[in-house]
């Protein structure tokens, strides 16, 4: 009974899927006994404690290769044999109306969308050409390496803000070293531009204490301290004022330095200030992809400019 648990709180953990823990916790779980446990199959399942050096990987080497992608939930296809690239360092916004498979894409990117029971997935996801639906590969690493954020900022709200941006460090790739999960505390945040506001009650406060900017920003500096290649963002800012709004976006532009990004965005003027690329999708298929500028100037396709404009959506 506990290893299946503890395999799908490590999933959680490292996709920060918090609806999910909570669901465990509302059962009666509690956090320490659910570490503790998740802890010993570590053990069992670990010859070493990873240091947070090895998990770093050097960002990508090619980018994202998407080819014949298709999704289903169970007999229901939501994704129409998607053929993209989504080159490294750079911002790819996916734009299109509510229920074209936009989250879905974003979850077939990292591995989330099998954990929907009987969700499938055909075709082929290229990260740095390997294939990370190919036989043997560990989706839990995958997960590590191409994080996410959701749409409303979920601070873990038992614990400090220390322990909220470690989580995928302490839980998800076992990391114990004291010194070394603070140095990831600190780093994550200033790249996530938040320590400013929160070193002083890091050990103090819960994440939820802090405004839904700042959430926000927890969020992306968890997301960022198990050292991801890509990170995945979907709708970050639709709960978001337009100054905490202007923040993400700068420091998405500040993280493609590093970091390849997906943004799925409702707003067009999001899309057109942050993206390199646009893709657009419509009842499930890449309609049109391009340079953003072309995208939004010289769209190729009716519908996307229909869209673009707000004839529809
Ligand atoms: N867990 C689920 N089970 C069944 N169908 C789902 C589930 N999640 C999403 N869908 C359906 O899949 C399609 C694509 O959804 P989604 O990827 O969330 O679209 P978008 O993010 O563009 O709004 C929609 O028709 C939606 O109703
Ligand atoms: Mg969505």
């Amino acid at each position: 009974m506990y290893k299946p648990l503890c395999e799908s709180f490590c999933v959680i953990m490292i996709s920060q899927c918090y609806h999910t823990i909570l669901s465990f916790l509302d059962k009666g779980y509690v956090m320490s006994s659910l570490e503790e446990t998740y802890r010993s199959v570590c053990a069992e399942n670990r010859a070493h404690t990873p240091q947070i050096s090895e998990l770093m990987s050097g960002g990508l080497q090619s980018g994202i290769t998407v080819k014949n992608l298709n999704a289903y939930f169970g007999e229901k296809q939501v994704l129409n044999d998607v053929n993209l690239y989504i080159e490294k360092d750079k911002i790819t916004a996916i734009i299109g109306p509510s229920g074209c498979g936009k989250s879905t894409f974003l979850r077939c990117l990292n591995r989330m969308h099998e954990v929907v029971r009987g969700a499938k997935v055909t075709g082929e996801v290229l990260l740095d050409d390997k294939d990370i639906y190919a036989k043997g590969v560990d989706p839990v690493d995958i997960r590590r390496r191409i994080g996410i954020v959701f749409q409303k900022a979920q601070p873990f709200p038992m614990m400090t803000i220390y322990d909220d941006v470690t989580t995928g460090l302490r839980l998800g790739c076992g990391v114990k070293d004291k010194k070394a999960l603070m140095r990831a505390a600190e780093k994550s945040l200033k790249k996530a531009a938040l320590w400013d506001e929160v070193e002083n009650v890091l050990y103090k406060k819960s994440g939820m204490s802090l405004s839904g900017g700042q959430q926000q920003r927890l969020c992306i500096a968890r997301a960022l301290a198990v050292e991801p290649d890509v990170i995945l963002f979907d709708e970050p800012c639709s709960a978001l004022d337009p100054i905490s709004t202007s923040k993400i976006e700068d420091l998405m532009i500040e993280l493609k330095e590093k970091y390849t990004l997906v943004i799925v965005t409702h707003n067009m003027q999001q899309a057109a200030r942050v993206s390199d690329y646009t893709a657009f999708f419509l009842y499930g298929k890449l309609i049109e992809f391009g340079e953003t500028e072309q995208i939004f100037k010289k769209p190729k396709e009716k519908s996307t400019e229909d869209y673009i404009v707000g004839r529809f959506g």
